[in-house]
């Protein structure tokens, strides 16, 4: 049987293994946590598909156009046709899976999300991503039991093989005993965001170390829009994190609003009244990050029944975690990094820069943009992991057991790394950005380099160093990335992709054109 290996095992990982498994192709499903850990089963508020069962008329023409709108143009228009058109047969299959959407009788509901005027988003109550995990971890079992996925929980990746530009394999290391195993052949990265390098600050988390993504970025592979993290607008700090409340709040009628002089101002509603509360993230974080003061989010207006039926799991996490019931009194929100658009550059195939290397999910450049849409992190997981198999499927190796290794001895940690790396990027790469900050930050880190760091801190501050540089070259603003010295958008030099990559052993960045014309992939 031909194998491909698989680094993650959350949502993109999970479904490119079991694409491959109905191809009869096995996967070595790699990945620190169990699937059952990943930061897919964090996803709370829904994914999207133009199903059109709300009566609006929608259709997958106007998702897309909304995906590319909202990502401000930096998007490949036919990845993201793609992506939008095979939604509905998507949400469809999870649906026959088993899959909890809420129904209405026979119908399946779909809620309003940011950036999109239609109902669009199916969701599980409020932990949509639990549900769709769990019904897929359910389904993966029987290509486990036929041998075709072979998990390996609790391994890390050491190392990925390169040869002349090719991706040969990988090391990977028992986490409990330090032992080591070389794979050979194709390799997916569905390793997720890099929540790792800033501690405290994402709502996503920090096992997603982002130490994969650093290797391979280390070992010669493009990466695209660094620059563009997504700062979700309404979440709260908890302690080690940021506790999301979903947008799905403002779906379902929540309102922001700040006090001046002792009167509420409903300030989205006022200064954009067709979407207002459910403006794109990158807009409304930018709003608020522009405002002195408080900045609430009134979720009173919600029925009973509302809270019952589509966002319980919300309500307990408020209570639990700041002993508040959203039901009546305003929360204190403030805007968290909550997602990375920018990732290993694919192409259309999913692709990565470097041959047999592919990379799916959120640790992948492809679908968003500037700025994600909210619903569309687990279409692009479920859909990039089938056609990063797909195209995986084409190299995939005659199986071979893996090559027993010595063990890794591990090299412990520089105390205080993690967290000065996180504060420097912080400052830097903040929601209002300009060439001070940035410069400021990237003299900070290179203080830091000069430290003795372990060979894997060594790389998480090269990628660092790539997403200040990045935002530091792109003299606009766009989506995301609010520059503001240079406040105006600049399709004319910049409505192109910021590639970052390692030459001649230092970060060079670059700009390519947007993709324009030519097939859609992967369909
Ligand atoms: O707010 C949310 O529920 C987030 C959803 C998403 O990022 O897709």
């Amino acid at each position: 049987m031909k194998r491909v290996i698989i680094i993650g095992a959350g949502l993109a990982g999970l479904s490119a293994a079991m694409e491959l498994a109905k191809q009869n192709i096995g996967s070595e499903l790699i990945s620190p946590l169990p699937s059952e850990r990943a930061q897919s089963v964090l996803a709370e508020g829904g994914i999207n598909a133009a199903l059109d069962l709300m009566g609006e008329g929608d259709r997958p023409a106007e998702h897309c156009a909304d995906t590319l709108r909202g990502g401000c143009d930096l998007a490949d228009p036919l990845a993201v046709q793609s992506l939008t058109a095979h939604a509905p047969e998507l949400v469809k299959s999870l649906s026959a899976l088993g899959v909890p959407f809420q129904m209405e009788g026979e119908r399946l509901v779909q809620r309003n999300f940011g950036g999109q005027k239609k109902k669009r988003t199916a969701y599980a109550k409020s932990s949509t991503g639990k549900a769709i995990m769990t019904a897929l971890i359910d389904e993966a079992r029987k290509y486990e039991a036929a041998g075709l996925i072979r998990r390996w929980p609790h391994h890390t990746l050491a190392e990925l093989c390169t040869e002349d530009g090719n991706c040969t394999g990988a090391v990977i290391c028992d986490n409990y005993t330090d032992s080591a195993l070389r794979f050979s052949g194709p390799v997916i990265l569905a390793c997720g965001g890099l929540n790792g390098l800033f501690p405290g600050r994402t709502t996503g988390t920090t096992q997603n170390t982002g130490d994969a993504a650093a290797l391979a970025f280390s070992r010669g592979a493009a990466f695209g829009n660094l620059e563009m993290l997504q700062y979700h607008p309404t979440t709260v700090a908890i302690s080690g994190k940021r506790l999301l409340v979903s947008e799905a709040a403002r779906g379902e009628g929540g309102r922001l609003f700040t006090v001046e002089n002792g009167h509420r101002r409903y300030f989205m509603e006022e200064k954009y009244p067709e979407l207002g509360n459910l403006m794109p993230r990158d807009v409304i974080s930018r709003e608020m990050a522009l405002l002195d003061g408080q900045v609430w989010l009134d979720m009173t207006g919600l029925s009973r029944a509302e809270w019952t039926k589509k966002l319980p799991d919300l309500r307990s996490e408020l209570k639990h975690y700041l002993n508040l019931d959203p039901a009546k009194e305003p929360v204190p929100v403030s805007p968290g990094i909550h997602f990375f658009m920018g990732g290993i550059l694919v192409d259309r195939t999913h692709a990565a820069s470097l041959k047999k290397l592919f990379a799916a999910g959120e640790c992948a450049c492809q679908y968003h943009g500037a700025n994600r849409l909210g619903g569309n992190s687990l279409l692009g997981a479920i859909y990039g992991g089938m056609a990063a198999a797909r195209s995986a499927a084409l190299w995939a190796s005659e199986h071979r057991e893996p090559e027993q290794l010595g063990p890794v001895t591990p090299q412990p940690e520089t105390p205080g790394f993690q967290a000065k790396l996180g504060d420097i990027l912080y400052g830097g790469l903040a929601i209002l950005r300009d060439e001070a900050t940035l410069t400021g930050a990237l003299s900070r880190l290179e203080e830091l380099s000069s430290a003795t760091l372990t060979e894997a801190e060594r790389r998480r501050l090269e990628l660092g160093r790539a997403m200040l540089l990045s935002a530091l070259e792109r003299r606009e603003s766009r989506g995301a990335h609010t520059r503001t010295d240079f406040p105006e958008r600049n399709d004319g030099q910049f409505r192109k992709t910021t590639v970052a990559a390692i030459r001649n052993g230092a970060v060079q960045i670059s700009f390519i054109p947007v993709p324009e014309g030519g097939e859609a992939g992967a369909s």
